[in-house]
């Protein structure tokens, strides 16, 4: 089962409330917030509060990718604010592990982030206490990027190592997502596809775009 997660950044952030309950009325579950500090990437985005103001219109799942230096200064933040799942970036923690042990102990879902030139297989050792592996298919900061040739290889070699240490972990990919990259993300072994452009920006709209993501399930199988 393929699962769509739409990424809000890309939303009209004036009709946020709308946007949000369109793509839930079209079926997905989950919702993608991409936190910016202007530091671990070169830009801005959203914080807790944005968050707080989600949860009185949704019941969806919602993931809080954290681009942040310091992800440890923020993690209660937006568990306190109705976070499902919180990813933090490998690349600014020297050992994530505690930090993942303090998001769990809330009860909720853990995640692990990996930039593209990042191996793979620095997330071999958190497998075994994660919900999430997150491969980042552009280089984080900014929304609308090209989908990065060399991915499909890399997602294998991730796939293969959740197989190996963890298979309940959900394989996730972010960045240049659409209904053409989509299919090669997934037969490489991705389940959870972070949808920004390819759905808020769609010119048919956000409840057709989320249609033809979701006709995946029907066309492919995963982990092929
Ligand atoms: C990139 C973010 C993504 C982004 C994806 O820094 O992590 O979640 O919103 O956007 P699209 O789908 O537009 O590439
Ligand atoms: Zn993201």
């Amino acid at each position: 089962m393929i699962h769509i997660s739409p990424s809000i950044l890309a939303a009209d952030f004036s009709q946020l409330g709308a946007q949000v309950a369109e793509a839930e009325a079209a079926g997905v579950q989950r919702l993608h917030v991409d936190v910016m500090d202007g530091h671990f990437v070169p830009n801005l985005s959203m914080g807790p509060v944005v968050l707080d103001g989600l949860r009185a219109h949704t019941k969806l799942f919602i993931e809080v990718h954290l681009m942040v230096q310091q992800p440890a200064k923020f993690t209660a933040a937006f568990i306190s604010k109705g976070a499902d799942l919180v990813i933090v970036h490998h690349e600014v923690l020297e050992d994530a592990r505690p930090l993942l042990a303090e998001i769990k102990k809330h009860g909720i879902q853990a995640g692990v982030a990996i930039n593209p030139n990042t191996p793979v297989e620095a997330l071999a050792r958190y497998l075994p206490l994660i919900d999430l592996a997150l491969c980042m298919t552009v280089f984080p900061g900014f929304g609308g990027q090209a989908f990065l040739p060399e991915s499909p290889e890399r997602i294998t070699r991730l796939r293969q190592l959740i197989a190996a240490h963890n298979p309940k972990c959900d394989l996730e990919v972010d960045g240049g997502i659409d209904a053409k990259t989509a299919p090669r993300a997934v037969s490489a072994g991705a389940n959870v596809l972070v949808v920004g452009t390819g759905i808020f920006r769609h010119l048919a709209g956000i409840a057709a775009a989320i249609r033809e993501l979701q006709a995946l399930n029907g066309d492919l199988s995963p982990h092929g």
